[in-house]
């Protein structure tokens, strides 16, 4: 052989079926090969297991799926590139021309873009609501065949509570289907209810560590083989390193989450003491108005505050003062971070719906991190303090 087929075809080193790798390895592969094509049609038959390519299928995304299903407690798991794409795969896979969909004013903004705006180009319908109007939900499920309800709970950024066993029988009465994003809840929470679809941005508690994108579909079989083939040709499917990635992230997932809610409830607590500080949205606090429905839904009351500073108050000097608190997109990591409310303003929406979604120039979202909660009071104390009075 040489050189240079040598270089494209190295020595393959097999390891004994009983000498396994402690922590699974990257198959950093997109091909993978049978003996002969009798075995290579039976594996895309779906008659025998295997791999062949993987848009379709790999084995650090096969164990970072089955990881998250069962942690979701459904069946399986379908992996994409960004939580965006895990979101969208739903959609676009469960809609068709014709469809009803509902959605909320208080949610994520590229998802009310991809329906307001991109389904509506294929037929597909909907309804704004806000996620505190459940009679709304259930009139319009009554008035309107619907295909999906889409929400979030706690919604981002302002953490509002959806009342989820009231919208998910509504939701079964009516024959149509709800799809949770869980991502700030985490794959800890909501498992008990009648969901049929969860996503998740797998960027944010699941990886945690702020270094890595990806997505995550989790249903019942039925629904994920309704969703698979749409899912092969889309394409925005996760990338092996990712998986890894994201999959080593979890082993801290329960200890980093518990850290973080703790912070959160510390945090809240003192941002209620603040003069400068308007209101504290902390579902872990009896001020929310809706505590004692976190309090029946949820295992935790997550690692998200959010705060109204008072009229007047500077809140770009208050970002700007931080110091541990980072300002930057994204929820989630292991540091902490802050999004004041003038960088998430809802873009098209009407006044009622801004109404709704309660983002205003004072709003300020923060995601705690696992530091030391006495160093991020500390910071959000100096930072208060620093911001002037306009
Ligand atoms: C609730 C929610 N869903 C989905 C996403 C999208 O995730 P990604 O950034 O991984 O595409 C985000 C990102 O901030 C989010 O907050």
């Amino acid at each position: 052989m040489k050189i240079s087929t040598r270089l494209n075809h190295p020595p393959s080193v097999a390891v004994p079926a009983d000498n396994r790798p402690l922590v699974a390895p990257i198959y950093q592969s997109v091909k993978f090969t049978f003996d002969n094509v009798e075995e290579t049609e039976r594996q895309s038959l779906g008659q025998r297991e295997g791999f062949q390519y993987s848009r379709v299928s790999n084995p650090t995304l096969e164990q970072l799926s089955q990881t998250l299903a069962e942690l979701q407690g459904r069946d399986e798991c379908l992996l994409t590139a960004s939580g965006v794409a895990a979101v969208n795969l739903a959609l676009l896979a469960l809609c068709k021309q014709g469809d009803h969909v509902i959605l909320f004013a208080e949610m994520y903004q590229p998802t009310r873009y991809m329906i307001r705006r991109v389904l509506s180009r294929y037929g597909v319908t909907h309804t704004m609501l806000s996620i505190e109007d459940v009679e709304g939900i259930e009139q319009t499920l009554a008035n309107e065949p619907t295909r999906l309800v889409i929400f979030e709970s706690p919604t981002n950024p302002v953490l509002k509570i959806a009342d989820i066993e009231r919208i998910t029988a509504a939701a079964r009465k009516h024959g149509a289907l709800t799809v949770l994003d869980n991502t700030f809840a985490g794959f800890h929470n909501h498992g008990q209810f009648d969901i049929d679809v969860f996503v998740h941005s797998l960027t944010k508690y699941a990886s945690g560590h702020g270094d890595v994108m990806g997505g995550a579909v989790i249903a019942r079989s039925e629904l994920i083989a309704q969703m698979r083939q749409d899912f092969i040709v889309i394409g925005a499917t996760l990338d092996p390193h990712a998986a890894y990635l994201i999959q080593r992230g979890l082993k801290t997932y329960t200890l980093r989450y518990e850290r973080q809610c703790a912070n959160a409830l510390q945090i809240a607590r003192f941002l209620e003491t603040h003069p400068k500080v308007e209101r504290v949205v902390y579902p872990g606090m009896s001020s929310h108005p809706q505590h004692q429905l976190a309090q029946r839904q949820m295992h935790d009351c997550g690692a998200m505050v959010s705060l109204d500073l008072k009229p007047g108050v500077s809140a770009a000097a208050f970002a700007n003062a931080l110091e541990l608190f980072v300002m930057a997109a994204s929820v989630g990591s292991t540091e902490s971070l802050v999004q004041p409310g003038q960088l998430m303003k809802p873009r098209g929406l009407n006044a009622q719906e801004q109404e709704w979604a309660a983002v205003t120039d004072q709003t300020m979202r923060l995601s705690v991190g696992v530091e030391d909660a006495d160093d991020l009071i500390a910071d959000l104390e100096q930072a208060l303090n620093a911001a002037p009075v306009i």
